[in-house]
């Protein structure tokens, strides 16, 4: 049985004060018997979210890392630099870094492997532009995005990488997957997983649905199969979180 795992992915939301405001309205309401609970805070946050999340059960994120261990990156963070404060979780490749920052496939995959050495949980976004899906080609664009990202990585490895699906017309547009669309895309994932490793690694492995996803809407996505969990944007900034993490 895979552990449901929920992420609120903040953005470029929230000052320290105010991220202070938030983590006390939600810690203490959310469910954390049988999900794991990350709040993916900007940089400047993480210092008041492990603060105030300690002995919570909640664990703290980033949304962003450099491949490089140090030198003349003007702006960049490091991977060492993250594990050393206790950072547990990072996002990787979120579709916003890749069409706004430029991040290619190849930088993902150092992004990933660099990550992974210094014991932190990358959570792997991919997904499809809307014109993709509507060309059909959802599946084939998304293996490529799959098999890029895990090139070099072994199977204990894949094991602990989380993958969220994201399709890109249903960030921040209200326009959310079907839970049929989700559970279709995530399987095909675990598919592919299971033909660049094993069955073993294709069903350990953890898969979320991003996009739009809801208080409303929370449950159905939960409920398939294939999916265990969501990256969370827009209603990870306010109590409705509470009611997502809180489901059942
Ligand atoms: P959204 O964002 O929930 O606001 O659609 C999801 C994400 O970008 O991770």
């Amino acid at each position: 049985m895979r552990k449901k795992i929920i992420a609120g992915n903040w953005k470029m939301n929230k000052t320290p004060s105010q991220a202070a405001e938030l983590i006390n309205e939600l810690k203490d309401s959310i469910n954390k018997e049988d999900v794991d609970v990350v709040f993916c805070v900007p940089f400047v946050d993480l210092a008041c979210a492990f603060d105030m999340l300690k002995d919570s059960g909640i664990s703290v994120g980033a949304q962003n890392v450099y491949f490089e261990d140090n030198g003349a990156f003007t702006g960049e963070i490091s991977a060492k630099m993250l594990s050393e404060i206790g950072v547990r979780y990072v996002i990787i490749g979120h579709s916003e870094r890749r069409s706004l920052f430029g991040e290619t496939d190849e930088m993902i995959n150092k992004k990933l492997l660099k990550v992974i050495a210094n014991d932190i949980i990358p959570i792997l976004c991919v997904g499809e532009s809307l014109e993709q899906r509507e060309d059909g080609v959802t599946l084939d664009f998304i293996r490529i995005q799959v098999k890029k990202a895990f090139k070099n990585i072994s199977d204990e490895d894949a094991k602990k990488v989380v993958v969220a699906y994201e399709p890109i017309w249903a960030i921040g547009t209200g326009k959310t997957a079907t839970s049929e669309q989700a559970q279709e895309v995530c399987k095909g994932i675990r598919q592919v997983i299971s033909e660049i490793y094993d069955e073993n690694v294709a069903n350990d492995i953890r898969i979320q649905y991003g996009g739009s996803v809801k208080e409303a809407n929370a449950k159905e996505i939960f409920e398939m199969p294939d999916i265990d969990g969501a990256l969370v944007g827009g209603a990870s900034l306010s109590s409705e979180f509470i009611g997502i993490v809180n489901y059942k």
